[in-house]
Order: structure tokens, then C-alpha cells, then sequence
């Protein structure tokens, strides 16, 4: 039976949720703070970008966190995502969500509570029960402020799966409409993530009429192949940010996720509404927000990603790019792909460089010799620039009009 959502309707079986959490669990890594009007201006990439839904912020943290919140919501206050604001399982922080996301045309109050026994322990100072008993106040009193609630068992992934299962039920039972599982410290591997989706979607009473979500850290660097992992076992929406970022290693990355289930489509046949050209841009105006650049070789968005270097390489992407690339640049955002002339590089991709600069006219004798003075200069310098490559092959026209 399909999940009727009260932001979405009645759900595709087979369609996943993109809920960007860029501006409140990204925000958390250390010196990417943004101000409000940053803040804006990615909202609006992101609702480009067709997300589904964007967690604006965490309305108690700070005024100028609610002032976040308020302001997208007004952003959105007549269409647009979903909107939604963070809060812990207490009255102060879920009426705080409330009053912050009042202009949204469709909100969602996110409640988190942790459910692992050493976060209970340590952190909470709550027996079991008592956790149970405040999911079941806390989602209440959250359903009374928004028809579109989520709860989510921090550290869910260490969490006793009997214990859990309770929770998730009692969460179901109070109103929940989304049900999060979050890798809070990225843990997990994959067959751990699969089963627990799995688990939960087998065992609690009323798993078939909520959405369940997927919110993996990157710690050990699983953070996407756990998303793509709850996914198959049962996952419908998936919580990720741009190029990455979040607490510590940051969370799984939008893009590589959209993109893994865009090019594997053979094995993940599921839709969503990622507008996947405009990838590239939404990356570049985080980075440039945040003073942070993604590092080069960053799957999707990093400058390598469709860069070719060695000489193997560059003649197979010059004859079919797809010998080399398992996506088009374009498919992304790119406007091409780059052979970047280094010592690896070959003389085809050196032919079609200096075609691209105006020397197609070359003879082969010149060509041969302006080759190897460059393998003589890329041996020195880790890039060779174009206009080290037209130095070199005006001084060789030079020469062979002596
Ligand atoms: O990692 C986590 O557990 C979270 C929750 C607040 C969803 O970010
Ligand atoms: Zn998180």
C-alpha cells in the first residue's frame, strides 16, 4: 500500500524524498556558519536544485538561527519544499520550530531524541521508559503545531534493535509521518544499515504508513553507500547535504547520491526530483559562500572529476569519453571535460590542444619536437598552461623558419 504524506499525498512506491540538511547539520561544521542572507541565497539554489524538502535551521539554537528559519519559511510561505526546523524532544525547543516555520506553505517539525543505551546513559540521564514516554509527548505536542512531524532516534544505528523498534512505534503511535534512522556517528557499514531498515520495517506495527529516512555521517567514509543501502531496504527519504559537509566528516553528499542513483539506474530504479545539471552551481555557490572549496578530486563536483591526465587515458576520451567517464559533464553541470597536459599525457591529447589554441596547422616534424621539449617542461612543472604550450610551439614555428 502506498504512504499517503501530508506534504506529499499519496507517495510513488518508488520515489525517494531529498531532504537538504546543508543549512542546519552542514552549518555544524566547524567555520561554515553563514548568515541570513547566505542562507537565503542557498535556499533558493537548493528549491532550484529541486530538493524536496530543506531543514532551514535549529529555531532555539540562536535568534539569528530562528530568524533563519522565519525568513525561509517566508521564502516559501506560498509554494516551494517542505521547510523544517530541528528541535530536541522538550515543549521550548518543538514551539519554538512552530513559531519559527508558521509562514511556510508546508512545514515539518523535526524532533530528535536519542535512543542508543549509552547516549541514554551518559547524555540523556534517561532510563528506557522515560525515553519512550517523551517520544510519545513530544510527537504529540508536535502533531498539535504541524500535520508533517519527524522523529528521530539519535545514534538509532547503536540503538538496541528491540528498544528501537518500541520507540519507532510509540513515535508511529503519537503521529510521526517521518521516521529517521540516523548513522549519528557514522559507524555503520552497509549490511548494518539494510538490516535495521529492514528490521523495523518488518516488526513495528504501522512501519507501512509512515516514510522512513536515512541520515548517515561520513566518519568512515560510508556515508553514501549507507544511504544507497537504507534505500534498497526500504528507505523513501534520504538526508544529505551539498558537497558533503556536517558535523566532523561531514554527511552524505546530495550530489554523489542523485548521481549514484541516476547512473546506476540498472540497479537502483528509483526516481526523485534532483535537477541534476544544476549540481555544479549549487556546489560552487556553497564553496564560495563558505570560504571552502571541495577538494579536487571530489567525486561529482570536485575540478578532477572529469579531468584526464595520463596518455592511455586522454586517447581513449578523445576517441569515445565514455571509455573513461561513466557520466557526461553536462549531466552535471559541467560545460566539458578537461585533458589537462601534464608528464602522463600523450601526443594525441598534446595534437588536440594545440588544435584547440589555433596551431592545427602544425607539420609533423614541429609537432614532434614541440612534444618533447613539453614532456621536458611537464617534468618540471606539475601543470603546463596553455600559454607555456603556445610559448613552445611559436619558438618551434620560429625555428623551423630558420
Ligand atoms: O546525526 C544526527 O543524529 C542528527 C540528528 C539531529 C538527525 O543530525
Ligand atoms: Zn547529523
Amino acid at each position: 500500500m502506498p504512504v499517503t504524506h501530508p506534504s506529499f499525498g499519496t507517495l510513488d512506491p518508488d520515489r525517494i524524498i531529498f531532504f537538504d540538511t546543508t543549512l542546519r547539520d552542514g552549518e555544524q561544521s566547524p567555520g561554515f556558519s553563514m548568515n541570513l542572507e547566505e542562507k537565503l541565497r542557498m535556499a533558493e539554489a537548493l528549491h532550484e536544485l529541486g530538493v524536496d524538502v530543506i531543514e532551514a535551521g535549529f529555531a532555539i539554537a540562536s535568534p539569528g538561527d530562528f530568524e533563519s528559519v522565519r525568513s525561509i519559511a517566508q521564502l516559501f510561505a506560498k509554494d516551494g519544499p517542505v521547510v523544517a526546523s530541528l528541535g530536541r524532544a522538550n515543549p521550548a525547543d518543538i514551539l519554538r520550530s512552530a513559531e519559527a516555520l508558521k509562514p511556510a506553505a508546508r512545514k515539518r517539525i523535526h524532533i530528535v531524541l536519542a535512543t542508543s543505551d549509552l547516549h541514554m546513559r551518559v547524555k540523556l540521564r534517561m532510563t528506557r521508559d522515560e525515553v519512550v514516554e517523551l517520544t510519545t509527548s513530544s510527537v504529540t505536542l508536535g502533531r498539535q503545531h504541524s500535520d508533517d512531524v519527524e522523529w528521530s532516534a539519535e545514534d538509532g544505528s547503536r540503538s538496541d534493535p528491540d528498544f528501537l523498534c518500541r520507540c519507532v512505534e510509540a513515535a508511529i503511535k503519537a503521529g510521526a509521518t517521518t521516521i529517521n534512522i540516523p548513522d549519528t556517528v557514522g559507524y555503520s557499514m552497509p549490511a548494518d544499515i539494510g538490516a535495521i531498515f529492514r528490521d523495523l520495517r518488518e516488526r513495528v506495527p504501522g512501519a507501512d504508513t509512515v516514510v522512513f529516512s536515512a541520515h548517515n555521517h561520513n566518519d568512515l567514509g560510508m556515508a553514501v553507500a549507507n544511504t544507497l543501502a537504507a534505500i534498497n531496504a526500504g528507505a523513501r527519504q534520504i538526508e544529505a547535504t551539498i558537497n558533503g559537509i556536517g558535523e566532523r566528516a561531514g554527511n552524505a553528499s546530495i550530489e554523489e547520491v542523485a548521481m549514484a542513483l541516476r547512473t546506476r539506474h540498472d540497479v537502483l530504479p528509483f526516481k526523485n526530483s534532483i535537477q541534476t545539471p544544476r549540481i555544479l552551481r549549487t556546489s560552487k555557490l556553497l564553496a564560495t559562500i563558505t570560504g571552502f572549496d571541495v577538494q579536487p578530486n571530489k567525486a561529482i563536483v570536485g575540478r578532477n572529476a572529469f579531468a584526464h591526465e595520463s596518455g592511455i587515458h586522454q586517447d581513449g576520451v578523445l576517441k569515445d569519453a565514455s571509455t573513461y567517464e561513466i557520466m557526461t559533464p553536462e549531466s552535471v553541470g559541467w560545460t566539458t571535460n578537461s585533458l589537462v597536459l601534464g608528464k602522463h599525457s600523450g601526443r594525441a591529447a598534446f595534437r588536440d590542444k594545440l588544435k584547440a589554441l589555433g596551431y592545427g596547422e602544425i607539420g609533423d616534424n614541429q609537432l614532434n619536437d614541440a612534444f618533447r621539449r613539453f614532456k621536458d617542461i611537464a617534468d618540471r612543472k606539475k601543470v603546463v598552461y596553455d600559454e607555456d604550450i603556445a610559448a613552445l610551439v611559436d619558438d618551434e614555428v620560429v625555428r623551423g623558419h630558420d
